[in-house]
């Protein structure tokens, strides 16, 4: 079935039939009326590329750096909350594909898996990403555990001091571990492979959370939770004092304001990820593709550039590589791969945008993609900088 997949939507169909609706949903939604979320992948359509021919396309490269690492192509699994609830150990399957196609892996404090576990079933270093909670002193505990484990960055996320308006969660009366509400019995028992894995894992709840923090044992809702516990006060004043206890690379998520790029360069942090959470934070918001160019414009020499949102293709990724991102976030794609098949399915999700990106890329003329720049877009919606590199050069 998993060979048969061509496109992440072929993925995305087969995860809607295994995984229960309100897990799916929850991956597969955006807030309020999904416009920013729509956008963000709408707005890719609107990039037209620069069609070349009878250049040699032999021997072409994918290969490139992310924050000083060396990568496969310049994609990474993005930190997805509850990524363990699409299949049985989520996070560890996830993280094990992204390993062996030579991609980082970020996993999200809100992970059913915890740092130390997905440490013990992998080998190289992955990236955490961290939510900045009230209580201080198990914030740094979180860090020292992301540091124990090796690893290779922090990903700080900067724009879900508060939870966005999310209806289909809300009506699905989200959480995690799911409730045994007869709805919710219904939602499982329709999906009786998801069910029995999941009898066989032990990571059912939030594996960085539960046992280590004060309060917590009884995680009822999602939306109550963030509420009572995610820190609305957070400022640029506590970025300096998370670079200063990490010590390690740091990666600003969640930006998507020139000023706030601006401030982000200037606050010593290795990157930034224009992003607006995938539609799930400021519905209204302007697509992250559409962000990107301007702020790459601003900040583009002074601090590395990545994005995320929308990316459903290795043509999307081009495109965003094209327009300055030195790094594409893929969140979505990776987890309807875990929910059609597990391992295998990441597996699936990353061959299928490689295979993309590579094929793209061939027919606009290129064979390295460290040489990709806004030469090969042809007609952009929104002004983009001039060239960088020459036009024509093939
Ligand atoms: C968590 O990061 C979420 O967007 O649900």
């Amino acid at each position: 079935m998993l060979e048969n997949a061509l496109t992440i939507d072929d993925l995305k169909a087969l995860a809607r039939r295994r995984v229960p609706k309100m897990f799916f949903d929850y991956a597969d939604s955006g807030a309020w009326t999904e416009s920013t979320y729509r956008a963000n992948e709408s707005d890719f359509a609107r990039i037209l590329l620069r069609q070349r021919v009878l250049v040699d396309m032999t021997e072409r490269s994918l290969a490139t750096e992310m924050v000083g690492q060396s990568v496969a192509m310049p994609v990474a699994l993005a930190p997805t909350g509850l990524t363990g609830m699409q299949h049985a150990d989520g996070e560890i399957l996830a993280a094990q594909a992204a390993e062996a196609a030579g991609v980082p892996f970020a996993l999200s404090t809100m992970s059913i898996c915890s740092i130390e576990a997905v440490k013990a079933a992998t080998k190289k270093p992955f990236w955490f990403q961290l939510y900045v909670m009230r209580d201080r002193t198990f914030i740094e505990r979180l860090i020292d555990r992301a540091k124990a484990a090796g690893c290779a960055g922090l990903v700080l996320t900067l724009d879900l001091q508060i939870l966005g308006q999310r209806h289909k969660d809300l009506r699905n009366g989200l959480s995690a571990p799911p409730k045994f509400t007869p709805k919710h019995i219904w939602q499982m028992a329709t999906r009786p492979l998801w069910c029995l894995q999941m009898l066989g894992t032990r990571n059912r709840s939030f594996g960085n959370i539960v046992g280590h923090a004060s309060n917590v044992g009884d995680l009822s809702s999602l939306s109550s939770w963030t509420k009572e516990q995610f820190d609305p006060r957070l400022s640029w004043k506590d970025v300096a004092w998370i670079k200063e206890r990490w010590g390690g690379k740091l990666i600003l998520k969640g930006i998507l304001d020139v000023e706030d790029a601006r401030m982000a360069a200037a606050s010593g942090a290795d990157a930034i990820i224009v992003s607006n959470h995938g539609g799930r934070q400021l519905d209204g918001a302007r697509s992250s593709i559409s962000a990107l160019p301007g702020i790459v414009d601003a900040v583009g020499d002074r601090i590395e550039v990545h994005m995320d949102g929308g990316v459903r293709s290795g043509q999307d990724v081009l495109k965003a590589v094209a327009l300055g991102a030195k790094g594409v976030w893929i969140g979505r794609p990776f987890l309807y791969g875990l929910g059609a098949g597990g391992r295998a399915g990441v597996a699936r999700a990353i061959e299928i945008i490689r295979n993309e990106l590579d094929v793209s890329m061939a027919l606009c003329g290129k064979r390295d993609i460290r040489t990709i720049d806004t030469g090969i877009i042809d007609e952009a919606p929104w002004p983009v900088p001039a060239t960088r590199g020459p036009r024509a050069a093939v």
